[in-house]
């Protein structure tokens, strides 16, 4: 069985946000404040279960567990055994931004975590403390080089750069995949925060723009093969052990082979990560046969994937939080 939406692809990702919360307010993503607690109706983990059960009795086999931080969340392990559990799954991962991955790492690998993508946008502890509003790089550093000793391949770093706040981190953040199996991605800053349309223009910097300050210090780039289904165009400088990605969802959007839907903190399925739609399936996880229901609403969502999304500056009825990049 295959999920297949309206224009033909076939949908295998899930993106699973199970929490609102984030311990860093990243300038780029986050509201100031920090809720105690997950807001009433937030997924349990029985609805992970019941939604990874139905997901992946329609084909879908990668899961990754996003927030917010996911670690804010007690019951991450529970989610994380639960897909791992799930017949048909083949890969758990989860987005972090690595700051409490070091206390919680035993119970998540025990439960059968088998990967991971901490984002890091910024090397210099300055730059790093004013971009998360607080956060410690060394402690980011760590949990990544915790990743690569307990094996977690491939060990991913995600890149938002953003003009006037972190471009110049850009070498250094292409140095890390020099030395170490690192996969270091550079994402195009997406408006997806209600930042003023003009500052977000402003801030906008190109990949292939990002891709030419690291070839003007590391060299021309040798392209890596890679999954055409996957977003990122892969590459390495010579010589290195990882690699450097580029995901450019502004300015060459991979619509026609998206392979992914989310699941919002609050029950609700958003067929496309730039298209406001969203489909309230709350009440799918109280239906007498939860997953049977869940099976359903998932079909309803994939017809209504849209063929493209939108990455021109819009208002958006909610920030990254919440949806999971
Ligand atoms: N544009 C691009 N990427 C973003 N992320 C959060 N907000 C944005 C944005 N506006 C990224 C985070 C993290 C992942 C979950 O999404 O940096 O790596």
């Amino acid at each position: 069985m295959k999920l297949i939406d309206n224009y033909g692809r076939v949908l295998k990702d899930l993106r699973i946000s199970i929490t609102p919360r984030c311990n860093y307010h990243c300038v780029y993503c986050h509201p100031l404040g920090m809720e105690m607690s997950d807001p009433p109706g937030t997924v349990s983990v029985a609805d992970v279960r019941h939604f990874l059960a139905a997901a992946a009795s329609l084909g879908m086999d990668a899961v990754r567990f996003t927030g917010g931080e996911p670690l804010v969340r007690r019951e991450l392990p529970e989610m994380i055994a639960a897909a791992a559990g799930t017949p048909g799954v083949k890969d758990v991962a989860i987005t972090t931004n690595g700051s409490i991955f070091r206390k919680r790492h035993k119970e998540l690998v025990a439960a059968g975590l088998q990967r991971v993508n901490i984002s890091l946008d910024a090397v210099d502890p300055q730059v790093f403390r004013r971009l998360t509003r607080g956060g410690d790089v060394n402690v980011v550093l760590d949990a990544i080089d915790l990743s690569l000793e307990l094996g977690l391949h491939p060990v991913k770093l995600n890149a938002v750069v953003i003009g006037g706040v972190n471009e110049s981190e850009v070498p250094a953040l292409a140095a890390m995949s020099l030395e170490r199996p690192l996969h270091v991605r550079f994402i195009e800053y997406m408006h997806l925060n209600n930042a003023p349309f003009d500052e977000y223009r402003r801030q906008y910097v190109s990949g292939a723009e990002t891709r030419r300050r690291i070839e003007e210090r590391f060299g021309k780039l040798e392209p890596v093969e890679t999954d055409p289904s996957s977003p990122a165009r892969v590459w390495r400088i010579a010589g290195s052990q990882g690699t450097i990605g580029f995901i450019n969802s502004v300015s060459e959007p991979f619509c026609s082979h998206c392979s992914r839907l989310r699941l919002t903190s609050d029950k609700k399925i958003r067929p496309c990560l730039l298209t406001e739609l969203e489909l309230d399936i709350a009440p799918a996880f109280t239906a007498a046969d939860p997953v049977a229901a869940l099976r359903e609403a998932l079909l309803l969502a994939a017809g209504k994937k849209p063929k493209q999304g939108s990455t021109l500056p819009t208002l958006r009825e909610r920030v990254m939080l919440g949806i999971g990049g």
